[in-house]
Order: structure tokens, then sequence, then C-alpha cells
């Protein structure tokens, strides 16, 4: 049997996407402990934090200090999001193998969420090509908005597939598809996804579901019957960006992890290990 048919890589970003929109300020040390917590729960990768501009999400202004103090395992990939070089760099000098850029389908998300149109945000990409080349970094992308843009409502499967098409001509080895403010049906989610996989193979793509609309698990069960094999999800369901208006948390990490093992997938997570590492967040954030 064929293991890699077998199992799910679950993406844990509850100390990224978690952490960035809470209002209240964590101290860093409790970061660590949520982020070791996951470590030890055996989760195959972990988004750390970003390295974005301090005034815009000033809440992970300390990831450089996180980055540092985390306990890392040679069995787990800590990958930190990153807009542009200036991200790229401080991903380097935090002894980062593994970075995420981000840009979206609609125009009007990315220039609220990156100061830039989208084919700007992919010339940002374009420079940083040479260092992530060099360093042989694994390239991982966000797509936001997928199916719906808080602004702009919902968004042609056309713009999703000329982004796709121009990441992957940037060289970038994994692409997230984002339901930013879990507007997404599973009957959007399939659609989407089968003009997706008509041009491209389903390893190149993860699914970052928004939970808004509790819509999340029903859109990762079809993605996984369609071939999809790697989910982002969020320990304790935290989650949202605040530029993207109605944002609630990713799909939990607890539930990603049931609906797999329902489903007959592997992740490798010990799942009550993982509840203690969502709770623990939890019972900081009020
Ligand atoms: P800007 O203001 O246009 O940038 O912002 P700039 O190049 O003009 O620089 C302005 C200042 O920011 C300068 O500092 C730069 O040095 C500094 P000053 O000279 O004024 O003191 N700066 C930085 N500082 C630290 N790290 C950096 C960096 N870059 C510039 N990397 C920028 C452009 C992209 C920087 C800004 O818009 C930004 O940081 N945006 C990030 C917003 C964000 O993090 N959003 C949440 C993550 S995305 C998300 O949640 C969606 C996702 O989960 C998928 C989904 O759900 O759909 C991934
Ligand atoms: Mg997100």
């Amino acid at each position: 049997m064929n293991r890699l048919i077998d199992s799910v890589r679950i993406v844990e970003v509850g100390p990224r996407d978690g952490l960035q929109s809470i209002d209240q300020i964590i101290p860093t040390s409790e970061k660590v402990k949520y982020i070791n917590l996951l470590t030890d729960a055996g989760c195959p990768e972990i988004e750390v934090t970003s390295f974005v501009s301090p005034t815009w999400i000033p809440q992970l202004a300390d990831g450089g200090e996180v980055s540092s103090a985390i306990h890392r395992n040679e069995n787990s990939m800590y990958t930190a999001l990153v807009p542009n070089q200036k991200g790229l760099e401080a991903a380097l000098e935090n002894d980062f193998r593994s970075v995420a850029i981000f840009t979206a389908a609609s125009v009007t998300f990315c220039q609220k969420n990156t100061n830039c149109t989208i084919e700007e945000s992919l010339k940002r990409f374009e420079s940083m090509i040479p260092i992530w080349e060099e360093k042989q970094l694994r390239v991982r992308a966000y797509i936001s908005t997928c199916w719906v843009c808080p602004y702009e409502g919902n968004v042609g499967a056309e713009n999703v597939v000329k982004v796709i098409q121009d990441l992957l001509d940037l060289g970038v080895h994994e692409i997230s598809l984002g339901d930013t403010i879990g507007k997404a049906t599973p009957e959007d989610v399939e659609y989407l996804l089968e003009i997706i996989l008509d041009n491209w193979p389903a390893e190149i793509f993860a699914l970052h579901m928004h939970d808004t609309f509790n819509m999340a698990a029903e859109n990762v069960t079809v993605g996984l019957g369609m071939g999809i094999r790697v989910l982002d999800a969020s320990a304790g369901g935290i989650g949202g960006c605040p530029y993207a208006p109605g944002a609630s948390g990713n799909i939990s990490t607890e539930t990603a992890v049931r609906i797999c093992k329902e489903q007959g997938f592997e992740t490798g997570i010990d799942i009550d290990k993982l509840k203690a590492a969502g709770k623990y967040i939890q019972s900081i954030i009020h």
C-alpha cells in the first residue's frame, strides 16, 4: 500500500494566523510554549510567525524572539510567513528553511492586506527568487480570497487560475488556496478544484479554510475526496486576518485530524497532545 496516498499533511497555522488578529498582547514565552506543545504533538509543519511590518501586525512583532526560543524538532518543518525581501531576510536570520509568501485572487484584498496590486506582489516575489534559490528554501504560497473577497464579493475561477500559473512560474513548491472569510460552500470548493485539478496535480495544493460559517469541515472533506492531501488548520480553531473583515479562525486542527482519521488518512499527530496545545492557547486568549 502506498503510504503517501494514505496520509495527509496538516500545516499548523495557529501560531501565525491564529495569533495575528488577537487584540491582547500575548507574551512571547506563552507563544513559545504553545509552539513547543505543537511540536510535541507531532505536527509535521508549523507556521511559527510572520516577518511583516510591525505597524501592520503588531501582534507578531516578536517573531524573531519567538523563533529563536522555540524548541525545533528535526521531524517537523518550521515555516515563516513573509511578504517581501525584507521579511525573507529576517526569516533567514532566524534559521528558517521554509517560507510562505502571500498574495490574493482579488486585487482589493491584496491592496488592503499588503498595500500593492497582485501584479506588484508577484514582482516583489520575483525579486526574492535569487535568495530563495541560493539558500535552497522551500517556498509555499498562499492565494487569499480564492472564492469570496470581503471587499469585492465572489471571485472568478479565472482569477485564481491566473495567479496559480504566475506563482508556479516563479518556482514555488506548494500553493495554499485560501477561503479567507469562510464563505465558500462545498459546491464552490468542488467547482474551483475541478477546474484547478484539470490543469495541475493535486499534490501541489493545500486548502486553507476559515470556519466563519461552519463550512470548513465539509469543505476540506470535499477537498480530500478530490485528492487534496495538505490541509492548513489551527489548534484551538483560533485565527483570522485583521485586513479581512468578518474572518474568523481556521478549521481547528483537532477537527482536521478527526476528519482525516474518519476518512482513513494518517496525520502523524497525537490527538491528546494536540488537544492540550489547543486548550492551552484558548485558556490564554480571552
Ligand atoms: P508598506 O507600508 O507598503 O511597505 O507595507 P514599505 O515597503 O513602504 O515599508 C514601510 C515600512 O515597513 C518601512 O519601515 C519598512 O522597513 C517596513 P519604516 O522605514 O517606515 O520604519 N517593512 C517591514 N518591516 C518588517 N518586516 C517586513 C517589512 N517590510 C516593510 N517584512 C507590507 C507593505 C507588505 C510590508 C505591509 O503591507 C505588511 O506588512 N502587510 C502584512 C499584512 C499581514 O501580515 N496580513 C496577515 C497575513 S496574510 C493572511 O492572514 C491571509 C492568509 O492566512 C491566507 C488566507 O486566509 O487567505 C495567509
Ligand atoms: Mg488565513
